[in-house]
């Protein structure tokens, strides 16, 4: 949540910053702004809306100077107004600081300051610059004040601050919130994300909580007591134009259509690191996997494949709830976490909780060097590439990749399993094609509708719960997605006449109860949407998938909910990568 990007070295930093934030926007679209320092001043412009209107309004990229610090905000503390977005300064106008995070004893330093200090704001981060300043106003240099300020700080942050005293120097800590240095021959760069900069270097070091960074003429890194540190960078494996849109007019679109490729990357991995975790989950005495969102019905749908593979049951914990469950977590535990960021703060607690109570942790990731990555014992990437929309997709579809390998592996059969989810790969392809126009046209026939149902069974259940997350997401309308079976105990009571009942129901084991379940809502009056190899007469539009597997449906049954969430998305004038509230990097608890 947020972005922050600091960038100091040849020519003007403002264009720079424009074009990195404009990469770190899936952090957030409520504000964005800029500071730059030029003739020993800080100039500052900033306003509330997405990157693109506030560089209408103001010349964000106009301002002089080649050092600098910007921001792209999701609102935690203050609404979006002008005064909240960032950078933040302090009372003489000579230090900035762009932060993301949650101060969380911003009251009470705040308390203590306003009796010397001017505060203009609401926000939590306000507090930074006025405790640089102070420390500064008694002798502290830049990087003394930063790390002076950043122990009285409570709660998750990573920021950046320029000071008009030391014009060619950013400097830059982080607790809890990701923090990454980029590195090329005269440029360097601190930001949220690698995304910020990869145009530029894809050489990067992360900094571990306390740490800190100066980029002036040199890029020097120092302990959490102020001590020189070394650190080695290293390359990602990112390619720029990944992060493009590549002629699609939004990422997700995009995204989607990358989907057979990203599952082919997922399954390049080290044959051994799949074989060790295999076993590592097999001869654990308790396994616990957790995730947030997309990523934790990808975790519903990997435990069906575990039990069905492995005959064992497997839990799935939602991690922002996994702390209350956190006693019984010890060393004989295996928590698998999933998270296409590797930076979601509720993942992160939980696996820190996890790990001092003795537990092992493997984890799924697609971020190369993301703090949850970096905390693991065993990591399985994703290989997908940066995915820029919001909304989730081709991770999902990665990750549900990634536990066919596992499972398979765990029944000794990884090759067969490798083989198998490349021979679907052509198949989603011709998922894609097949079903857009339709998907186009049911989006705009059910536009003025305000409420979806989306029920299945089995290995679907948590794909059913995924398309309607998607729906929620991009198109703002109430969806739910439940177990077929279930409805009857509750939900069936909100049917009514022409209400959009989206039924999967591939032809496997759960078929005949499933569109039993389908003829339940047909009965009150429901706009049946079937989701299917073959039409059945329950259904009032049907979206044909291609047969597969059951372990592998979810890979095709996903495809056209997905786009469903997309199109009706465009149909009601929505902005399907930069949904409304929401954020890529959920970095705060
Ligand atoms: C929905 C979506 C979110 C994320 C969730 C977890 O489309 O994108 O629900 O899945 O915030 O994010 P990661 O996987 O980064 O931990």
């Amino acid at each position: 949540m947020c972005g922050i990007i600091g960038y100091v070295g040849d020519g003007a930093a403002a264009p720079i910053l424009v074009k990195a934030l404009g990469n770190l926007e899936c952090r957030g679209h409520d504000s964005a702004g800029i500071a730059t320092i030029n003739d020993g001043k800080l100039c500052v412009e900033k306003d509330v809306g997405k990157l693109d209107q506030v560089c209408e309004t103001h010349s964000l990229d106009g301002l002089p100077g080649n050092i600098g610090i910007g921001h792209v905000r999701w609102a935690t503390h203050g609404d979006v107004t002008q005064v909240n977005a960032h950078p933040h300064s302090d009372c003489k106008m000579q230090i900035a600081v762009v932060h993301n995070g949650i101060v969380e004893n911003y009251q009470e330093l705040r308390t203590r300051l306003e009796s010397k200090h001017v505060f203009v704001s609401q926000t939590d981060t306000e507090v930074i610059p006025h405790l640089i300043e102070e420390y500064m106003d008694a002798g502290a240099s830049l990087e003394e004040a930063v790390l002076k300020a950043s122990k009285e700080l409570k709660g998750c942050y990573a920021f950046a601050a320029v000071c008009v005293k030391e014009p060619d120097k950013i400097v830059a800590t982080r607790r809890e919130s990701p923090l990454v240095v980029g590195a090329s021959a005269h440029r360097s760069f601190v930001a949220s994300d690698a995304l910020a900069f990869l145009e530029e270097t894809n050489r990067v070091a992360f900094l571990e909580d306390g740490e800190m960074v100066v980029l002036g003429k040199n890029v020097t890194f120092l302990d959490k007591d102020g001590q020189p540190v070394k650190k080695e960078f290293k390359e990602v494996d990112w390619k720029w134009d990944q992060a493009s849109k590549q002629g699609f007019d939004f990422y997700m679109m995009k995204e989607i259509m990358d989907e057979p490729q990203a599952i082919r990357r997922a399954t390049m991995q080290d044959k051994k690191l799949v074989l060790e975790m295999a076993i590592g989950i097999l001869r654990s005495r308790q396994v616990v996997i957790t995730a947030c969102g997309s990523s934790r019905y990808a975790a519903l749908v990997g435990r069906y494949l575990f039990s069905r593979l492995s005959g064992q049951f497997y839990n799935v914990i939602m991690a922002s709830e996994f702390q209350y469950f956190s006693d019984s977590i010890d060393n004989n535990t295996l928590v698998i976490a999933l998270s296409r960021s590797g930076e979601t703060a509720d993942v992160i607690q939980g696996v820190k909780r996890a790990k001092d109570n003795g537990a092992t942790v493997y984890s799924m990731v697609n971020t190369v060097g993301s703090s949850l990555a970096r905390m693991s014992d065993k990591v399985l990437y994703l290989n997908c590439g940066p995915e820029m929309g919001v909304a989730t997709t081709k991770t999902f579809v990665a990750q549900l990749a990634l536990f066919h390998l596992l499972s398979f592996t765990m029944a000794n059969k990884l090759d067969d399993g490798v083989q198998q989810l490349l021979d679907i790969c052509p198949k989603i392809d011709g998922c894609l094609s097949k079903n857009s126009k339709k998907l186009q046209g049911l989006a705009q026939q059910t536009r003025d509708k305000n409420d979806f149902y989306y029920i299945a069974r089995g290995i679907n259940f948590a794909v059913a719960a995924e398309g309607a997350l998607k729906m929620k997401v991009t198109s703002y309308v109430h969806a739910e997605g439940m177990s077929a079976g279930e409805l009857k105990h509750g939900t069936l009571a909100l049917i009514e006449k022409d209400t959009p009942v989206i039924v999967i129901c591939p032809q496997d084991r759960t078929y005949e109860e499933t569109i039993s379940n389908a003829h339940e809502t047909k009965a009150r009056g429901a706009f049946v949407i079937g989701v299917s190899e073959k039409m059945h007469p329950i259904f009032d539009e049907w979206i044909e998938i291609p047969e597969v597997d059951e372990v592998f449906q979810p890979l095709v049954t996903v495809v056209p909910l997905q786009l469903l969430a997309y199109y009706s998305a465009l149909a009601r004038g929505r902005d399907p990568d930069k949904p409304r509230n929401l954020a890529k990097s959920v970095s705060v608890k």
